[in-house]
């Protein structure tokens, strides 16, 4: 770190354009970690049965907020999982009633609780068309899931084989290419110029790790997820990309908790939960690339501004420390189990003060 870079840092109030809380045991258990450190959150809509319906995102925003300790405030901004009969009018109305902030594209068996996917994308020409014109985002789940694809080019194949054209479709579709991981992901985002209509999120984890880690010494599970970390050239494009300070690239956490002993098996499930430490690994990712002063963009700014919404009034501060974080304990879930969190490769140098 050079003389001239801050070892304090006071930004607005960050919030997560990405990010699972799941429902139930898990919510309980994860929710306070996002609460503490983010003022909004996108919420994901993959729950099993998954959220399609805006009187389902109404009853699942309220169990978040039932699930919220009482001295906490925050904001669960809802969203809709598309599905090959998601109905155009239901979009209009969660919208209008303020429920619906956005919807979520995933491919069919993508990911995680994704077999409710779309199949077809097709059958939502409608819906794109009324989200177009009610300028309501589609966050999309950037990966083909052509079993012919190699795991590590699904991203660059969703570009050429879906976003291009779909965004061609649709023009003025507020798109959010969900989660990058890919050179080519950042370099069609840049080519675009299109910070109204077309935007990307970037994870903590991503800006960390590259494939290597899924490997060292023996098979890590908690460094899977999806889109898979790629290899170290990626990773440091999208180091360019979220410490530019383009409007394009803001934070969303992509934090996704499930049991260990669910990412610990011969099937493990896809998820790193990094909601408990993701803004320290962001600003430790940002002070080796001697960029905290682009923090403020990407964590607080650039998704406000995309989404329409006020920067948050609030503000939260980080602080370097001398002694690295100790490595967080597993967050206990109930019934002995517990969920494992994203374990920086390198000590951990930074933290948000007072938490
Ligand atoms: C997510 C999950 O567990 O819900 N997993 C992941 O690896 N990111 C699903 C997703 O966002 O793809
Ligand atoms: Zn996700």
């Amino acid at each position: 770190m050079t003389a001239n870079q801050p070892t304090r840092l006071t930004i607005p109030k960050p919030d997560d354009w990405h990010v699972h809380l799941r429902d139930g045991a898990i919510l309980r258990a994860v929710l306070p970690y996002t609460a503490r450190h983010f003022a909004r959150a996108i919420v994901m809509p993959n729950l099993r049965p998954p959220v399609v319906t805006t009187a389902q995102a109404g009853k699942y925003r309220e169990e978040i907020l039932a699930a919220l300790p009482s001295d906490m405030v925050f904001q669960p901004l809802m969203t809709l999982y598309l599905t090959d009969t998601t109905d155009a009018d239901d979009l209009s109305y969660g919208q209008k009633e303020g429920v619906i902030t956005a919807a979520k594209l995933y491919p069919a068996n993508a990911t995680t609780n994704s077999e409710h996917g779309v199949t077809d994308i097709k059958s939502l020409t409608r819906v794109f068309e009324r989200m177009q014109r009610l300028g309501m985002p589609l966050l999309v789940h950037g990966e083909v899931i052509d079993a012919s694809v190699d795991i590590f080019d699904r991203e660059a194949v969703f570009i050429d084989k879906v976003l291009i054209p779909l965004r061609r479709q649709f023009p003025e579709l507020k798109v959010v290419f969900e989660h990058i991981t890919t050179k080519e992901a950042v370099d069609y985002v840049l080519a675009q110029n299109q910070t109204k209509f077309l935007a990307a999120t970037i994870t903590p984890h991503h800006l960390r790790i590259n494939r290597n880690a899924m490997f060292t010494g023996g098979i890590r599970p908690h460094y899977y997820c999806l889109p898979v970390a790629k290899r170290e050239l990626h990773r440091q494009v999208l180091i360019r990309a979220a410490t530019s300070g383009v409007p394009s690239f803001f934070l969303g956490t992509d934090s996704a908790p499930h049991p260990q002993t669910a990412k610990e098996s011969d099937c493990g499930c896809a998820g790193i939960f990094c909601s408990i430490n993701a803004l320290a690994v962001y600003a430790q990712a940002f002070a080796e690339a001697k960029a905290l002063d682009k923090l403020a963009a990407f964590a607080s700014q650039n998704g406000p501004a995309f989404y329409g919404l006020p920067t948050n009034k609030e503000t939260l501060e980080l602080e370097q420390v001398n002694t690295p974080e100790p490595d967080f304990k597993p967050i206990l879930i109930g019934d002995g189990a517990q969920i494992v969190s994203f374990k920086d490769p390198a000590p951990l140098q930074w933290r948000v003060v007072g938490s």
